[in-house]
């Protein structure tokens, strides 16, 4: 189905990219353009832009860039008509039904992951249905209630049993699927290959557990995580993850972050558990800004997605010894993101968030996690005091050097004296002593790598240095050629200045060198038979080609100042038009000199032949130049 042109210029023009881009991106303004993070990479420093007044966004570092419609494309994975219904959503406008039919799940039978999705999700329908209406899920049902879920939570994250036979098999048999399909989805395993029909081969992969869907930040299902109701037998694994297929990457993925978004958003500031049911009994406690890597360490993407959203991070493992070496790891992963401030919540009795909600009750657990948490160092403090002896010397040594190397990583000179009179008094040390020692141990870690900042406004000054770099490297042209250079400038100017582009198009036999200059030109001529204004989002869009669109977003989010003036648009065409390859020219002439002959032009054929005379005669002259 075709979506008509002006309802997308309708849509796009209704939304402001800058409110649907901050929904993922924390946007500083700096100058005429926003900054931040870009959401498709990892990076410590900024190279991502959006130009309010353009609508369009751009990375200088992965050189992605469009507009509303590609940001969406490429964050959330759509299509181009699913993108466009998603903006529509996004910005309240209504559709009629035909246009959002293509978001409902059935509807994108276009794309393998459509298709995988909608299974999950008709999996998913399933799963939940025997667990909340069947004697088949009672006993899950009955141990969910046990642990104090309410039905109503139940519903909420759409629990779900996968009873002992292969339901779901059954269940799809009916739809004629195709099997290279259901093998990639990950729901079933495949037993033999043997069989005759196909389908005999697999076999549902999720048998006896309960099942926690795990969706994507669009609140779709992409995964399941199946926890057994076998408490006894120790050779049952407790979870069972589904594996990563094309629509479940476990490195990018949070459990609950579609629905935490808006309260990790408000609070700024995200809580990190361990576990499903932690992030759930949260939930129930109302504590909504919670959500838990899957089952493993905490990723770079993971912190990525999250310091895009939020500004401070807590971490509330479990209370047990494997919670604390998950805390530590997750601090050392973090101590190199300049983006958070960091908290470790103490939970008490080596409990699980989950047994402290049980135990000491949601009010307290409140309580623990908004006031009982510490910084990183204090968390080493206890850390490595664990299954030490502090009154024995030896012990104390070590102590001491494990604290003395977490405390180069603070920058603060007042925070670290702080802790290093601590230190001293506590082990009945000299100050001067400790301090020296510390100092070592800071310049071996300087030669090793510059230090990152920490403090506040450290941490600002570093983003305002690296905004104005940025912004020094969008209006310096050294990156590119002279010639690239003038015909970047023209193309601008040509683009966003109409009376440059008459006069361009005056010149006969103009040519940009670079072939993606050349293209884009060419595009807008049947652009500007359509439209009489210049508008870069809509541009983007009328282009289509994805790598033209980004290196028109990238060219659009130069910043040239002033208006075109006659002398430097004659500069430009002149320099390109000197350094257009010979070659290039002669053939061009040579085409026309076909073609002046077809129609019998003689006059125009004089004057042609005369051309490639010269410029024959110039390449002559280069050739003797050049030996
Ligand atoms: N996990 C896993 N595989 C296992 C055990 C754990 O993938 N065999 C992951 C799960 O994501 C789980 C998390 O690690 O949610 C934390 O594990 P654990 O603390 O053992 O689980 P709980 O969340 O406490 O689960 P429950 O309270 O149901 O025992
Ligand atoms: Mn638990």
């Amino acid at each position: 189905m075709k979506i008509p042109t002006e309802l997308i210029d309708e849509v796009r023009s209704q939304v402001n990219i800058l409110d649907i881009v901050s929904q993922k991106v924390q946007l500083h303004k700096s100058g005429k353009n926003w900054f931040g993070f870009c959401p498709f990479h990892s990076e410590t420093s900024p190279s991502f832009s959006v130009n309010e007044q353009k609508q369009i966004f751009n990375c200088f570092s992965c050189h992605r860039g469009g507009n509303v419609y590609k940001f969406i494309m490429e964050t959330e994975g759509l299509t181009f008509p699913e993108a466009f219904v998603k903006v529509a959503e996004l910005g309240n406008i209504h559709l009629d039904s035909r246009y959002t039919q293509l978001n409902s799940l059935d509807a994108s039978e276009s794309s393998e992951n459509g298709k995988i999705l909608n299974l999950y999700q008709q999996a998913n329908q399933l799963y939940h249905h025997i667990l909340m209406n069947t004697e088949l899920g009672q006993d899950a049902l009955d141990y969910l209630h046990q642990r104090g879920m309410s039905e109503q939570l139940i519903e909420e994250f759409q629990l779900g049993y996968a009873p002992a036979n292969d339901i779901l098999k059954n269940f799809i048999k009916e739809k004629h699927l195709d099997y290279q399909l259901l093998r990639k989805s990950g729901l079933f395993i495949e037993r033999n290959q043997s069989a005759e029909e196909p389908l005999d081969n697999l076999s549902d992969r999720f048998k006896e557990r309960i099942l926690f869907p795990i969706r994507n930040e669009n609140g779709h299902p992409i995964a399941f995580s199946g926890r057994t109701l076998n408490q006894e037998d120790k050779n049952i694994p407790k979870y069972l993850n589904s594996p990563e297929t094309s629509i479940f990457n476990k490195r990018r993925v949070l459990f609950n972050l579609d629905k935490a978004k808006a309260s990790i958003r408000q609070n700024k500031t995200v809580i990190l558990f361990e576990g499903f049911m932690d992030v759930i009994s949260a939930y129930q406690a109302g504590i909504k800004n919670g959500v838990a890597s899957m089952g493993t360490s905490l990723t770079d993407e993971q912190v990525q997605i999250l310091g895009n959203r939020a500004n401070v991070l807590k971490i509330c493992y479990d209370g047990d010894d494997p919670g604390q070496n998950a805390t530590k790891r997750a601090l050392e992963m973090l101590s190199t993101n300049p983006n958070f401030d960091l908290e470790v919540v103490k939970l008490p009795d080596k409990l699980d968030p989950d047994e402290v909600i049980k135990k000491y009750g949601v009010t307290e657990f409140e309580r623990i996690i908004s006031s009982q948490y510490e910084t990183p160092i204090n968390f080493y403090l206890e850390f490595y005091a664990q299954g030490r002896n502090l009154d024995n010397e030896n012990d104390q040594l070590d102590y001491i050097a494990d604290i003395l190397k977490e405390l180069v990583n603070i920058k603060d000179p007042i925070e670290r004296d702080l802790y290093l009179n601590r230190l001293a008094s506590r082990f009945g040390i000299e100050y001067q002593n400790l301090a020296a020692q510390l100092q070592t141990l800071i310049t071996e870690n300087q030669v090793q790598n510059s230090p990152e900042p920490t403090s506040e406004d450290q941490k600002f000054k570093k983003y305002q240095q690296t905004v104005s770099t940025l912004t020094d490297n969008f209006n310096s042209t050294n990156k590119y050629s002279k010639v690239e250079s003038a015909e970047r400038l023209l193309l601008y100017r040509c683009l966003n200045d109409h009376s440059v582009w008459t006069k361009l198009h005056e010149i006969e036999n103009f040519n940009f060198i670079h072939e993606e200059y050349q293209t884009i030109y060419t595009i807008a001529e049947g652009y500007f038979n359509q439209y009489d204004e210049f508008d870069s989002a809509r541009f983007i869009d009328y282009i289509k080609d994805d790598k033209l669109q980004s290196s028109l977003t990238n060219l659009e989010m130069e910043e040239y100042l002033g208006d075109a003036t006659d002398q430097e648009i004659e500069d430009c065409i002149h320099l390109i038009l000197t350094e257009y390859p010979l070659d290039e020219k002669l053939k061009k002439i040579e085409l026309q000199i076909n073609q002046a002959k077809r129609i019998n032009d003689n006059h125009k054929l004089m004057s042609l032949i005369m051309e490639k005379t010269n410029l024959l005669r110039q390449k002559d002259e280069m050739k003797l130049t050049s030996m």
